[in-house]
């Protein structure tokens, strides 16, 4: 639907009030022959139109069941970033009891609102449950890795979770070390092997460092500046650097921003500003949000100007859930939607920025719905999918296809993104049922409707045109640059029609490598090259489709090939 509108701009309360209102559909006068009201168009058509992502921290409570609240976010935002979720006190409580209720849930809103999920955030002194902060620094390291491998590992395979905060303001204001409990215990090292765990769990997303008072150039932003060039230079997967943006008026705005963002981007990492709020003192007044706006111009503009900048995230969206005031007293009205989800001159001020006239008359018009897939050539672990094509004004640039377990509950993930219309899926458990759904995009960013839902069930193993192995293994290693080792994940999926219970996974390492123990997620063995893996209690039973994260750090002679078998209770699994 596109709501034309000339002249001032409605506030965008105003807009989704409209939408609610709507009960027939609309009929568009002949004589309103305007080109579409580009300047209406909300952030993220206009974020997408300029390449970078507009992002916004979700709080699970009002995501879960506030109409407003879910409106806003899903029609504005393009990228989220869980408020609380995903840190360590939400997924790991107690030792290896994790739950993943939070983070699923922002997941699958992500997932069905076509956003991008940042990981927020892994390593950080706070948010930490403090059966970790009393453990001896062996113990303390296995738990990183574990935590790290599980968490990580869940959404590895989901095309929906595309970066993560690896480790979170490891530095004091003045550029030395925080003496967190973190450094105290293991020194500066837990940096350099949380984000080679991180990548050892996923290869494929983007490994963030993030911090605050780190957006102008100053003591602090030179020390995380210097950190990030010596990690890459020792081979360490950084990625990308977060520059949260927690910014008040009464501070005035960090000088030489721009130039920082410059400076870090010619290390080669991907900037990002992370969670962007501006506070004031309150009561907030015209002039204290004319200031406010200004900054979130200035950051925006910025983000912009750098090309290695991806994106900018604000730190929730309206005042209602905002943490300023519960943490600076007197503080708040930080966010560009005041507490009734009015916009204020700030939200403006961002969308303005994102619609310079570089893109003067952004395409606004989503592809046309593609058609139900079809499924062909279905065996016991894959099959092929076509469907309808979409077209579109512009061109459709690709699909997304959502896959669910089971004939019903469980929610869609995002498992493939053809560029046409059809795709290949595999890994699939025998004689299970699956859903599927696709959606097409053009290159504006514009998404369509989700087609009609697909059940397919695979056929069974054995016998089959498809592969009998009822266990799937994807392993990945990754080199410590300037020392002979490496760090090696597992993910371990029984792709059978039953549990699998008290598993043993064994592989014989290349020549050369060696595990150092203990290993993390299960208990690690090597005789001669023999390498086998027990579970632990929390992932000994594997259910159909299920999978677990397993890993170990290891020395070589100067090969890192990986083995190339793989058996558990002695038949072999998939590689993949
Ligand atoms: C804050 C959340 O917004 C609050 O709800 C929570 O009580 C404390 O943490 N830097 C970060 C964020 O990296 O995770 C913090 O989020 C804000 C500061």
């Amino acid at each position: 639907m596109i709501i034309s509108a000339r002249g001032a701009r409605p506030a965008r309360t105003a807009v989704l009030a409209a939408v609610a209102a709507l009960a027939v559909p609309l009929v568009v006068a002949p004589i309103a022959a305007a080109p579409p009201a580009a300047a209406d168009a909300p952030l993220r058509v206009h974020a997408a139109a300029r390449g970078k992502f507009i992002g916004y921290a979700a709080s699970t409570s009002p995501l879960a069941n506030e109409a407003a609240y879910r409106s806003v976010a899903a029609s504005e935002f393009n990228q989220v970033t869980a408020e609380n979720a995903m840190k360590w006190d939400s997924t790991e409580p107690s030792d290896g009891n994790y739950t993943f209720a939070g983070a699923d849930q922002v997941m699958a809103f992500a997932t069905a609102n076509n956003q991008q999920v940042h990981g927020h955030t892994l390593v950080w002194h706070s948010q930490t449950p403090g059966w970790v902060q009393g453990l001896s620094a062996s113990a303390m390291r296995t738990a990183m890795q574990d935590h790290i491998a599980t968490v990580v590992g869940r959404y590895a395979n989901n095309a929906a979770l595309v970066s993560w905060d690896v480790v979170n303001e490891v530095f004091d204001d003045n550029g030395n070390m925080r003496t967190s409990f973190w450094y105290n215990t293991l020194g500066s090292s837990y940096i350099a092997d949380a984000f080679r765990y991180a990548r050892a769990a996923d290869s494929n997303a983007r490994l963030c460092i993030n911090d605050y008072n780190v957006e102008g150039i100053n003591a602090k932003s030179t020390a995380m500046y210097n950190l990030v060039r010596q990690l890459r230079a020792d081979g360490v997967p950084v990625d990308c650097v977060g520059f949260q943006g927690h910014l008040a008026i009464q501070y005035g705005f960090p000088s030489q921003f721009r130039e920082n963002l410059d400076r870090f981007a010619a290390l080669g990492v991907q900037v990002r500003i992370t969670e962007l709020d501006v506070r004031m003192q309150l009561p907030r007044d015209s002039t204290k949000d004319a200031t406010q706006a200004t900054y979130y111009r200035n950051v925006v503009q910025g983000c912009l100007a750098v090309t290695a900048c991806a994106g900018v995230t604000i730190w929730g969206f309206t005042d209602k859930y905002s943490w300023v005031p519960d943490t600076f007293s007197g503080q708040g009205a930080a966010l560009p939607w005041d507490a009734n989800y009015s916009t204020k001159p700030a939200y403006t001020a961002i969308h303005d920025a994102l619609d310079d006239g570089t893109s003067p008359n952004p395409d606004t018009t989503p592809p046309t719905t593609p058609g139900t897939p079809v499924a062909s050539g279905v065996t016991s672990s894959g099959l092929s999918l076509s469907w309808t094509a979409s077209s579109d004004a512009v061109g459709v640039t690709g699909y997304d296809v959502l896959r669910a377990p089971g004939a019903s509950g469980g929610s869609f993930a995002v498992v493939g993104t053809p560029s046409s219309a059809s795709f290949v899926d595999s890994g699939l458990a025998a004689s299970t049922t699956y859903r599927y759904q696709v959606r097409a995009r053009d290159a504006a960013g514009n998404v369509s409707s989700l087609s009609s839902v697909a059940s397919v069930t695979t056929t069974a193993g054995g016998g089959g045109p498809g592969p009998s192995s009822s266990c799937r293994v994807a392993y990945t290693i990754s080199p410590w640059g300037g020392s002979p080792g490496f760090t090696a994940g597992v993910v371990l999926t029984n792709t059978g029609t039953s549990s699998l219970s008290g598993w043993t996974l064994a592989f014989t390492l290349p020549s050369g490598q060696a595990i150092t123990p203990p290993g993390w997620s299960a208990t690690w063995s090597q005789s001669g090259q023999a390498v086998t893996a027990t579970p632990l209690s929390w992932n000994s039973t594997l259910a159909p489709g299920g999978s677990t994260t397993i890993g170990f750090n290891g020395t070589h002679t100067g090969g890192t090939s990986e083995p190339t078998t793989f058996t558990v209770g002695g038949s072999s699994c998939t590689v993949v």
